[in-house]
């Protein structure tokens, strides 16, 4: 197919072909979608019956992520990955979500006719390829509210709540509630242990995983930070890095969450992410994830009045302007099919 991933000939669209031609073409988006420590724990199973969404259990954080919440949501942003560029390209999406004796299996998908492209699906796909996570320091840059009114629309018929928090009231209690789980999680070691093995160094070939860049303050190479993080627990400036770059460097905090919390709601919210994200980049916007304190049972129990969410937030987002970042990296297409 495509050698480098983000260098898709849109072109190339099998506009004549069947249905398994393009949805074969559609996954060169999907593998762009964000995920969890760039887990991508997806896989894709085409036939003549269309694709269908497959969540990969051993690209699941199962310390940090017991329910494979965070995994299906970043299955749900591959899926909006899928919708927005089968609308680009004039095809009508339908997904079912799977709720079978196949666990794994989370929704099948069909293209189901023509479909007229606005301008803001037009924006969006092309956002695709450069949508990045950024975690530096952000700038005052807001998004202006015709980004967010864009996205709230799809929001209410996926059942999901976006709200944003400004003030720095909310920023400085949810600071602190971040801090704390921070320091609680780099006090496990087993937590550490699975946070630096999805670590990259930048010369890795690897094609998932990150680099330690921008999640602590350190330009140590990875060959000395990562067992240094693996032995010894620095929560307590990880937890005041992050506090202060809450404070200091987030204008804008984005929440998006749910009244319930089931597979249906991960896969809606992950949908809505995409949304999001692209609108987002299509400003020149860039985000990163505060999801810390929603990874502790206790104290995402204690957000919903703080941050005027539903009862289960799903995703705290940082949002704001920052200088580009190194692309992250994915596997082939062809290495997610089975
Ligand atoms: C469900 C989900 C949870 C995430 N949680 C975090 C997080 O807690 N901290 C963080 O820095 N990035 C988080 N990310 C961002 C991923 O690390 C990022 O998407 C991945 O590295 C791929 O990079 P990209 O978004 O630039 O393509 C999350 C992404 C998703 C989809």
């Amino acid at each position: 197919m495509v050698e480098n991933v983000r260098e898709i000939k849109d072109g190339l669209f099998p506009f004549n072909g069947d249905e398994l031609h393009k949805l074969t073409f559609l996954l060169n988006y999907a593998i762009l979608a964000p995920s969890h420590y760039n887990a991508q724990p997806w896989r894709f199973r085409l036939s003549n019956n269309g694709l269908d969404i497959i969540l990969d259990k051993k690209r699941v954080s199962r310390f940090v992520d017991p329910h494979s919440r965070e995994a299906i949501i970043s299955c749900g942003a591959a899926i909006g990955m899928i919708e927005v560029a089968a609308h680009y390209f004039g095809c009508s999406v339908n997904i079912n979500y799977e709720n079978t004796t196949d666990r794994d299996l989370l929704a099948h998908i069909n293209l189901t006719g023509n479909f007229d492209p606005s301008d803001n699906d037009i924006a969006w796909f092309h956002a695709i390829k450069y949508r990045q996570t950024n975690r530096k320091y952000f700038d005052d840059t807001e998004p202006p509210n015709q980004a967010i009114d864009s996205v709230q629309s799809y929001a209410k018929t996926l059942d999901v709540q976006l709200s944003l928090a400004r003030d720095i009231g909310t920023i400085i209690k949810f600071s602190d509630m971040v801090e704390r789980a921070v320091k609680r999680q780099f006090a496990k070691p087993w937590f550490r242990f699975e946070f630096t093995s999805w670590q990259r160094s930048l010369l890795s070939l690897k094609p998932d995983g990150l680099t330690g860049h921008g999640f602590y303050n350190t330009t140590l190479p990875n060959l000395i930070s990562k067992p240094m993080l693996n032995w010894f627990n620095w929560g307590s400036s990880i937890g005041k890095y992050n506090v202060d770059k809450c404070r200091n460097g987030s204008p804008t905090f984005a929440v998006i969450s749910t009244a319930n919390d089931d597979r249906t709601d991960w896969l809606n919210t992950g949908r809505l992410l995409t949304f999001l994200l692209l609108g987002l980049a299509h400003q020149g916007l860039s985000v990163s994830y505060m999801n810390q304190a929603i990874q502790e049972p206790d104290i995402r129990k204690q957000l919903p009045p703080i941050l005027q969410s539903l009862q289960y937030p799903q995703l705290i987002l940082r949002i704001g302007k920052a200088s580009p970042v190194h692309f992250t990296s994915r596997r082939s297409v062809e290495q997610t099919i089975m």
